[in-house]
């Protein structure tokens, strides 16, 4: 039996706890590894990868949603919270791989959906047959259209998948009848979280995985779960100015005030058990209004997008960092850092594609982890993988059909891990084809491949975390800047002499004095080429 908050011992030392200077490495679990043979990712192989996971140094996975799902948005549309979708595998699966991971030292973070539900998942089901005004109508946000016969969406929000945010339902007697909302896709209609049913079947949910050993969540969309009253139109052309980033103009959709209400509840569930951690997805560009999120009875990590929408140029990336360090700092929580997930392009591709792209990536990789704070990696961003651009008919994103195909969407990103061979499936599935096709000339990507080649990107990223993990020169939680040449930067981490420098300008510079300890592409001269990042050591 767990006891009560106050009986327990208190949790690790804040300020020792393992995930603030954790490598996180996320799973996006269709594409990992397929132990079935179906040409989709499992859990049984990502068990069977443990291996390799261990060799990379990698501290804590995130696992991307396995729940019960139609697979409108790959499982980010959650039929049954507490579930294993059979295309990957059951319950037994998840604890066999737990058991694994745990054994060979790397936690457990699993992704969790507060903001919505499947429209399949039993509740919605249950508020389509009740009908208008009923208490299972009213977990969700179900409203009357506007003008006479109630034709129009009840305000003008429009689904960050695009279209409109509302689909009308018919009623019982097959008339059109009321909107649901839904910021995501018609498939994924939002919870209200103003109903205490909706916190207390998600405080269920943690628990379940909780008990089960979860070392923690990654919270999606977590500045989304509170509208604001009313439901008031939003400015349409604050949009076109700000793009996904909510800035500092009202987006009365996302990171309203009371979303931190359901930040502490969570919060109150997670310390009932020690050592537990969360991390949301916050994309909020104010430096103070993302640091609410992270105060101490709140969330405990915040996915910080800066670095990875900075372009690769030294000063926007040195504001960036600087930002990141002032909204996390000023509420004492460790910045995070993130170069991809799965929603945005590759960073090779991202750079630029091809060999420049691919140096200006190992140069971030080295900047990225010479940062203090908590570090996320993203499946095949160590392999250096760039995003494919997939045939028409393969793509599967929401975006593609919600755009009226003008949006390809995310799967670039998204296309299968290489593991070793010559020719596609590339040992990531013992079927015929994977489940997004896989570019023919991966043989030089695969990770059979780059573990025998000093020179190639895994082995870059396996030496720069070994160095991370283990040199007295990655100390301490403070960095400070240097003055560079134009295009240039340098910054030392304060307390234990670590030097990164990066050369975003198109002409050599030379090195900070130093032990050189690891460069990201070769030296000239002695000097740092163009697109290329040193690590030195005093
Ligand atoms: C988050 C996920 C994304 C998903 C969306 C809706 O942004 O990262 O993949 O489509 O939430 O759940």
């Amino acid at each position: 039996m767990r006891e009560p908050a106050d009986l327990q011992p208190p949790t690790a030392d804040a300020k020792s706890a393992w995930w603030r200077n954790a490598l996180f490495y996320e799973v996006y679990v269709r594409s990992f590894a397929d132990a079935s043979g179906d040409g989709i990712g499992d859990l049984d192989g990502i068990r069977s990868r443990l291996g390799y996971l261990e060799l990379l140094g990698v501290e804590a996975l995130w696992l991307t949603p396995f729940y019960p799902s139609p697979m409108a948005d790959h499982g980010y549309d959650v039929a049954d919270p507490r579930g294993v979708d059979p295309l990957f595998g059951d319950l037994a699966a998840f604890d066999a791989l737990i058991e694994e991971a745990h054994g060979c030292g790397i936690r457990m973070v699993v992704d969790v959906v507060p903001n919505h539900t499947s429209d399949r998942h039993p509740w919605f089901g249950q508020a389509l047959a009740a009908g208008p005004g009923s208490p299972e109508r009213a977990r969700y946000f179900f409203r009357d259209g506007r003008g006479p016969d109630g034709s129009q969406p009840p305000n003008n929000w429009i689904s960050t998948f695009g279209g409109p945010a509302w689909t009308r339902v018919p009623e019982s007697d097959g008339r059109p009848g009321q909107w649901y909302l839904h910021l995501f896709a018609p498939e994924q209609p939002d919870l209200n979280w103003d109903n205490p049913e909706v916190a207390e079947d998600f405080a269920r949910t943690l628990r379940f995985w909780l008990d089960r050993g979860v070392d923690g969540f990654r919270l999606d969309v977590a500045r989304g779960m509170a509208k604001p009253p009313g439901l008031p139109d939003m400015d349409l052309g604050m949009l076109r100015n700000h793009g996904q980033l909510s800035d500092n103009a009202y987006d009365p959709r996302f990171d309203n005030d009371s979303v931190h209400d359901v930040h502490r509840m969570i919060r109150r569930v997670l310390d009932e058990y020690p050592d537990r951690m969360s991390v949301g997805e916050i994309w909020v560009a104010d430096d103070e209004r993302f640091s609410r999120y992270l105060r101490p009875d709140e969330l405990h990590l915040g996915f910080n997008f800066r670095l990875l929408t900075a372009d690769f140029d030294a000063a926007r990336l040195r504001d960036a960092i600087d930002h990141s360090i002032a909204s996390v700092s000023r509420v004492d929580a460790p910045p995070t850092w993130t170069l991809s997930n799965h929603d945005v392009a590759r960073p090779v591709t991202r750079y630029g594609g091809g060999k420049l792209g691919t140096a200006r990536a190992r140069a971030m990789a080295l900047v990225e982890l010479a940062l203090p704070g908590a570090i996320f990696l993203y499946n095949g961003e160590e392999l250096g993988l760039p995003d494919v651009d997939l045939p028409d008919w393969a793509i599967q994103d929401p975006v593609w059909e919600r755009s009226g195909h003008t949006d390809r969407g995310r799967e670039g990103a998204r296309v299968p891990l290489p593991w070793e061979g010559s020719t596609p499936p590339f040992g990531f599935t013992a079927a015929e084809n994977s489940w997004l096709p896989m570019p023919f000339d991966w043989e030089q990507l695969t990770v059979e491949t780059q573990l025998e080649d000093p020179d190639s990107m895994l082995s870059l990223y396996r030496h720069a975390i070994e160095l991370r993990q283990r040199h007295p020169a990655f100390a301490g939680s403070e960095i400070e800047w240097y003055g560079g040449p134009e295009g240039c930067f340098a910054f030392r981490r304060k307390e234990s002499g670590l030097i990164c420098t990066l050369n975003t300008s198109p002409g050599l510079v030379p090195l900070p004095p130093g032990e050189l300890l690891l460069a990201s592409g070769p030296l000239t001269d002695g000097q740092l080429p163009p697109d290329t990042s040193a690590w030195l050591a005093l």
